[in-house]
């Protein structure tokens, strides 16, 4: 098989190559690529039985400098390296022990109501009209509306965060690193002052939160907090805006389907599932290995960098029937949408299934007609080998119930 640029976003520029995928699977579950900037290139793991047992075994598998799949040889001076998703057993055991204190399941279904009012006042901006952008009318706004609920951000500063988290992890190619830098280091500054609020009249918010947390007698540093601060931005929107989007549009791709959930809203969360197998918005992430060891049966060297492809895994016909198939039914589904297990499986999976049962509701009930205006096939896709998602997706619809 020839050479795949697995890391080149252009590979993606008109969805996954899932007949690739598949060829993979078959041929070379543990397939080797080259990398312009990593001199031993990479292999690629397509099976999800690999991807589960490289995900679940971080003794040999490390995340550290990053589980970024970069152009760039090393990201390690822009402080990706300090992220809890960079870090490895012990020292992210702490962090994430401390994080989670703050994160618990009761404060996140402490924001269902939140959601479900800004999804009104979301849909309420469309009062009057019969068409919008889904990604930049409706899509974005939720994610990063409840990640700044759940974290504290007042309302009138939120225009300038969100301008912030575009210019720092928004795919566009116009963007220079200067200005992901300049908007990096003012998020640092915005959560510093923020922290600095929170110790002297602390509220009921993560941030609050997260500076109290207490585990084995240590506390987050305030770089920590920047950090977690600038990562839940990031981890929190682009993926869910991507799930609500391109969720939508397979649905309106299968009416059998999208009928089937009308005619039942309890098969809303296995519904969710199911679109998470389907879609897979976050694609693939990245270890390194540890020491001498191998995957399926092919030697990987210490040293190595290892891509977990999670959108092959998701439609692997060893772990699902009919894998290219959608289901709203399917269960059990054990998808990796959220990684495969192991110590970095996705702490905001629970809010992201809340915010799309959420959502999907409101398309089921709101909305009457509702179609896509343009062939997805001719939309353009996020510039990305990470995040895979529609950059702009206009729909109509022939009423809206505000
Ligand atoms: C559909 C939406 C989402 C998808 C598909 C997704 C997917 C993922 C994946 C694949 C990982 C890496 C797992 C691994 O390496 O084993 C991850 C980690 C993470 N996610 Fe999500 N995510 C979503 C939503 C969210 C939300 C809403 C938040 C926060 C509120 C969030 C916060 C995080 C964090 C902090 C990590 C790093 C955890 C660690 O390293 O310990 N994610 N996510």
């Amino acid at each position: 098989m020839t050479d795949v640029a697995l890391h080149d976003p252009m590979t993606y520029a008109a969805g996954f190559p899932h007949e690739l995928f598949r060829e993979l699977r078959e041929t070379d579950p543990v397939s080797h690529h080259d990398h312009p900037a990593w001199p031993r290139g990479y292999w690629a793991v397509t099976r999800h039985a690999d991807v589960q047992r490289v995900s679940r075994d971080s003794a040999t598998f490390h995340t550290s400098p990053h589980p970024f799949l970069e152009e760039a040889a090393d990201q390690t001076d822009s402080g990706v390296s300090e992220l809890l998703i960079s870090k490895d057993p012990p020292d992210h055991t702490k962090l994430r022990k401390l994080i989670n204190s703050g994160f618990t399941p009761r404060r996140v279904a402490g924001l269902e109501d939140g959601i479900r009012t800004r999804v009104d006042s979301i849909l309420a901006k469309l009062a009057g009209r019969d068409e919008c952008d889904l990604v930049t009318d409706i899509a974005l706004w939720l994610p990063l509306h409840v990640i700044a609920d759940l974290v504290g951000v007042p309302e009138e500063d939120r225009k300038q965060i969100f301008e912030w988290t575009e210019l720092t992890f928004g795919f566009d190619a116009d963007v220079t690193a200067e200005q992901r830098g300049d908007a990096m280091m003012q998020m640092y500054l915005y959560a510093d002052a923020m922290c600095e609020d929170r110790r002297k009249r602390p509220r009921d918010d993560l941030m609050s939160v997260l500076i109290q947390a207490e585990v084995d007698g240590e506390q987050l540093t305030q770089m920590q907090l920047d950090l977690f601060f600038l990562l839940l931005q990031n981890a929190g929107s682009e993926t869910t805006r991507n799930l609500i989007t391109t969720g939508l549009l397979v649905l309106l791709d299968h009416p059998d389907q999208l009928e089937k959930l009308r005619a039942d809203r309890s098969r809303l969360p296995t519904a969710v599932e199911e679109l998470l197998r389907y879609v897979s918005p976050v694609m693939q992430f990245t270890r390194r290995a540890g020491a001498d060891t191998e995957v399926g049966g092919v030697p990987i060297a210490a040293e190595d960098r290892v891509l977990l492809v999670y959108a092959s895994a998701n439609r692997d016909d060893r772990a699902f029937g009919d894998p290219d198939t959608i289901d709203i039914t399917r269960h059990p589904n054990d998808h990796v949408a959220f990684g495969a297990g192991g110590p970095h499986f996705c702490l905001g999976a629970n809010l992201a299934r809340l915010e799309a049962k959420i959502m999907f509701e409101a398309f089921l009930d709101r909305f009457d007609g509702l179609e896509v205006t343009t062939d997805p096939a001719t939309l353009p896709r996020v510039n990305s080998n990470l995040i895979d998602g529609f950059v702009n997706v206009p729909i109509r619809w022939k009423a809206l119930t505000a």
